[in-house]
């Protein structure tokens, strides 16, 4: 049997990395309510419980639509900082030590808020957050995959005056349909700028999509990529270049990717070498932040302490921080281990 150490409270306490949380999905219903107040806009909801009562979904697309409708309420740079600022303090509950955000900038823009407003306001909210909380982060800028490419090389270009603020480009929204493949110019004048690179694909998507996100977009991370375990070729080639996937196992049930927690592959995934993490995906529609997708997890798979371990170890590997500080992230995960007698 599983004779597992890591109760709840030692999960959160444990030092860890977020590599796939989106700010806007961090909107929770009474700050939307609170912002939508501030700035006179009319919700379609009459209630906080009313909001959530709304969020049970089908599939990815019937959650994308209610998603970009509430960010709506995200308008002045207070609005981003303070929706900033709230993620950083959940996600500090949750032992989270460095976090890499991903911001949809086309679904602001589109909006006419500019994207210095929007940059700004994330900006500011970490660098306070850090001083505050002892928290790193980095910024990553998604393209929205249901807009054409001539978008997405547009905000490109609207974010180089802030290339020192923004570690990487990624890509999200709708997938199928939608190919990595439709991408490879914003892709490749991004890494010219110097950006690292992470794509979401394989979470309703194929296979294929992970191999071109991985060839033609030169992914570093793949953002679910659940899928893989479909393509035994595919996997291969995650576990010998230590691809990490970033895996939200609350979302993907939300989301109907798997029926049951019960169903989900991670822990097949991780026992066949590939470098998983767990994340929140968008922790205020979806159930839970970081903390809640570990436990969760490992309720319904039975994952060891040394998976773990494992896991929040792979976080920080996979950061997009300098080996130093990725360094003093594991220190202080062996520190913990050994002060609360973690046997790994
Ligand atoms: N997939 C694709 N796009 C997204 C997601 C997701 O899980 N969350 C927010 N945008
Ligand atoms: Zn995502």
């Amino acid at each position: 049997m599983n004779d597992t150490v890591m109760d709840d409270s030692r999960i959160r306490g444990l030092p860890k990395a977020e590599l796939h949380v989106h700010i806007e999905g961090t909107l929770e219903p009474e700050l939307m309510f609170e912002l939508a107040c501030r700035n006179a806009i009319e919700l379609p909801f009459a209630s906080v419980e009313e909001v959530r009562a709304a969020y049970e979904f089908d599939d990815l697309q019937s959650f994308l639509d209610i998603y970009y409708q509430a960010a709506d309420v995200l308008r002045t740079e207070q609005d981003f900082y303070d929706l900033t600022t709230a993620y950083l303090e959940r996600a500090h509950a949750d032992g989270v030590r460095h976090a890499e955000i991903f911001f949809d900038p086309q679904t602001h823009t589109d909006r006419n808020i500019p994207f210095s407003t929007v940059v700004t306001g994330l900006h500011r909210a970490l660098n306070e957050g850090e001083q505050r909380l002892g928290i790193t982060a980095l910024l990553i800028m998604c393209f929205l995959r249901h807009l054409p490419e001539e978008s997405a090389l547009s905000t490109l270009e609207e974010a180089l005056p802030f290339r020192d603020w923004i570690v990487a480009v990624g890509l999200d929204s709708s997938e199928v349909g939608h190919p990595p493949e439709d991408f490879q110019r914003a892709f490749a004048r991004a890494r010219e700028a110097g950006f690292r690179v992470v794509a979401h694909a394989g979470e309703e998507g194929p296979p294929s999509y992970v191999w071109q996100s991985l060839d033609l977009l030169g992914a570093e991370r793949i953002d679910h990529g659940v899928r893989s375990t479909e393509d035994p070729e595919l996997l291969a080639r995650l576990v010998r270049d230590a691809i990490t996937l970033t895996i939200c196992p609350l979302s993907n049930i939300k989301l109907r990717v798997f029926q049951q927690m019960s169903d989900h592959n991670l822990k097949d995934l991780l026992h066949e070498g590939v470098r998983a993490t767990i994340n929140s995906d968008d922790p205020a529609y979806f159930g839970g932040y970081i903390g809640d997708n570990f436990i969760a997890a490992r309720d319904a798979l039975g994952l060891s302490d040394n998976d773990i371990v494992t896991l929040a170890r792979n976080s920080i590997e996979a950061t997009f921080l300098d080996e130093s500080s990725k360094q003093v992230l594991l220190d202080e995960l062996a520190r913990y281990l050994e002060v609360q007698g973690i046997p790994v």
